[in-house]
Parts: structure tokens; sequence; C-alpha cells
């Protein structure tokens, strides 16, 4: 064969020939089909024990129950039932045992994350109360007025 045609198939061999190396050293060793648990089937086997063996930031409502019934108790009997204790407290990722993670913010921005009116039209369907910051007594803390595990209107002090 002519040299113009072999130098081009040589290079294409060798293109492939590091590509194979590359992917020999690129790819883990526990890649592969390993049932047909997602789509194709392809996955590291590894990655099953490495996503059972992950921490979860969040314990959820339930989680703090059994140590803060009271807590518990009256925020879920409120309109505050549908969101989280660490919306508001922060990821709970080994309390008590762990000091830091819960915080105790008594700010106006907390609840403001939520509650302030936004200055364009919403869905009618929220259901969020919305207030303006700046009419809204201004400058004195929420739970001067509202308790923040039962903001029901109803029962305010
Ligand atoms: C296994 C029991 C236990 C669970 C579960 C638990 N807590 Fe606590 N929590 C404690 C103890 C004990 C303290 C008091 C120790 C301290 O002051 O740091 C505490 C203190 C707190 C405080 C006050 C912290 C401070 O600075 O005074 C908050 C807020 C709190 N917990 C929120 C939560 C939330 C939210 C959850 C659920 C996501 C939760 N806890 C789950 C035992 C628990
Ligand atoms: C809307 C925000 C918000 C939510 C939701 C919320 N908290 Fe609180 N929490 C606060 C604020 C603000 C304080 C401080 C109150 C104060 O000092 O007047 C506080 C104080 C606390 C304290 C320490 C003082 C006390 O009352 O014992 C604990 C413990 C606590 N919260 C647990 C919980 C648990 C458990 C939940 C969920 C069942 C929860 N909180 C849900 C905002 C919230
Ligand atoms: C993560 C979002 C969120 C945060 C943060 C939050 N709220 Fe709420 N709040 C809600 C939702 C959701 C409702 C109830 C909606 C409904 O009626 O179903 C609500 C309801 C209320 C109501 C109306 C109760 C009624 O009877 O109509 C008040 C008052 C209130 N919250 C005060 C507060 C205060 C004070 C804070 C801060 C300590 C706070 N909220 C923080 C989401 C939030
Ligand atoms: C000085 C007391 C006081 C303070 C401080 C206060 N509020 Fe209120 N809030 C009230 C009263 C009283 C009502 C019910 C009458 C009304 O709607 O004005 C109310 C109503 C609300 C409602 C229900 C509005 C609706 O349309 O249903 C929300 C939500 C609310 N407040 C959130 C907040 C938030 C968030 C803060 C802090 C940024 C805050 N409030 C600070 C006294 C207070």
């Amino acid at each position: 064969m002519k040299n113009h045609v072999l130098r081009p198939l040589w290079l294409a061999l060798a293109a492939v020939a590091l590509f194979l190396a590359v992917r020999y050293f690129l790819v883990p060793a526990d890649f592969g089909v390993h049932g047909r648990n997602f789509t194709y089937g392809f996955h590291r086997l590894g990655n099953i024990q490495e996503w059972r063996a992950f921490p979860p930031r969040y314990q959820g409502n339930k989680g703090c129950a059994k140590c803060h019934s009271e807590n518990y108790r009256h925020n879920m009997a409120s309109p505050h039932a549908v969101i989280q204790c660490e919306n508001c407290h922060g990821a709970a990722l080994g309390h008590p045992d762990l000091a830091e993670g819960i915080t105790i913010d008594t700010s106006r921005d907390l609840c403001l994350r939520c509650h302030a009116a936004l200055p364009y039209p919403t869905s009618e369907r929220s259901v969020l109360p919305a207030v303006d910051p700046e009419n809204h007594n201004a400058g004195v803390e929420c739970r001067e007025c509202h308790d923040p595990h039962n903001p029901d209107l109803e029962g305010m002090k």
C-alpha cells in the first residue's frame, strides 16, 4: 500500500490504542453492568455502598420529637406544621452529641425569608401569609408578638 494511505491508518490505530490505554487506567475496576437498577445497568458497584454510608444532614421533624416533645407538639398543632424545625434551626446532623449545627436565630430576617411580601404578583394558590417588612412593626423582633412554635393568630400572646 502507498505511504499516504498507511500513515493515516497508523495514526487511527495509535489513537484507538491510546484511547484503550487511557480508559484502562481511568475506569474504576468495579464499573460495569451490575443488574438493571439503573438505565442500561451501568454503574460502579461501590457507589451503592457509598450512598448507603452517606450521613443525612437533616433529621426531619419526627427526629426532634423524642427529645423536644413540647416544642414538637406545639409546632405540629400550628400553621407551622408544614415546615421543618430545621428550616429555622439549621441542619441537625450530629445534634445533640456535637455542639455545632443547631442555631437559635431570633432575627426578623429568619422569618422574613418566608414571610416578606414580594413586590410582584404571586401565585393565587400560595398559602404563605406575607407582611411588608417596613410597615409591619419594623425594628421589633417577630417573637415579641408571635410564638415561632405556635404562630397561630388566634392564640397570640
Ligand atoms: C437525642 C435527643 C435530641 C434530639 C433527637 C434532638 N435534640 Fe435538640 N437538644 C437536645 C439536648 C440534650 C439539648 C440541650 C443541650 C444544649 O443546650 O446544647 C438540645 C438543645 C436544642 C436546642 C437549643 C440549643 C441552644 O443553643 O440552646 C435547639 C434549638 C434544638 N435542640 C433543636 C433540635 C431540633 C430542631 C431537633 C430535630 C432536628 C433536635 N433538637 C433533636 C437533645 C436532642
Ligand atoms: C419558624 C421558625 C421555627 C421553627 C419552625 C421551629 N423553631 Fe424552635 N425556635 C425558634 C426561635 C426563634 C426560637 C427562640 C425563641 C425565643 O427565644 O423566644 C426557638 C427556640 C427553640 C428551642 C430552645 C428554647 C425552647 O423553647 O426550649 C428549642 C429546643 C426549639 N426551638 C426546638 C424546636 C423544634 C424541636 C422544632 C420543630 C418541632 C422547632 N423548634 C421549630 C424558631 C423556630
Ligand atoms: C420556611 C418558611 C417559614 C419560616 C422561616 C417562617 N414561617 Fe411562618 N409560616 C410559614 C407557613 C408555610 C405558614 C402557614 C401557611 C398556611 O396557612 O398553611 C406560616 C404561617 C405563619 C403565620 C400565620 C398564622 C396564621 O394563623 O395565619 C405567622 C404569624 C407566622 N407564620 C409567623 C412566623 C414567624 C414569627 C417566623 C419566624 C420566627 C416564621 N413565621 C418563620 C412558613 C414559614
Ligand atoms: C408588635 C407586635 C408584632 C410584631 C413585632 C410582629 N407582628 Fe406580625 N402580626 C401582629 C399582629 C397583631 C397581627 C394580626 C393583625 C395584622 O394582620 O396586622 C400580625 C399578623 C402577622 C401575619 C399574618 C398576616 C396575614 O395577612 O394573615 C404574619 C405572617 C406576620 N404577622 C408575620 C410577622 C413577622 C414575620 C414578623 C417579624 C418580621 C412580625 N410579624 C412581627 C403583631 C406583630
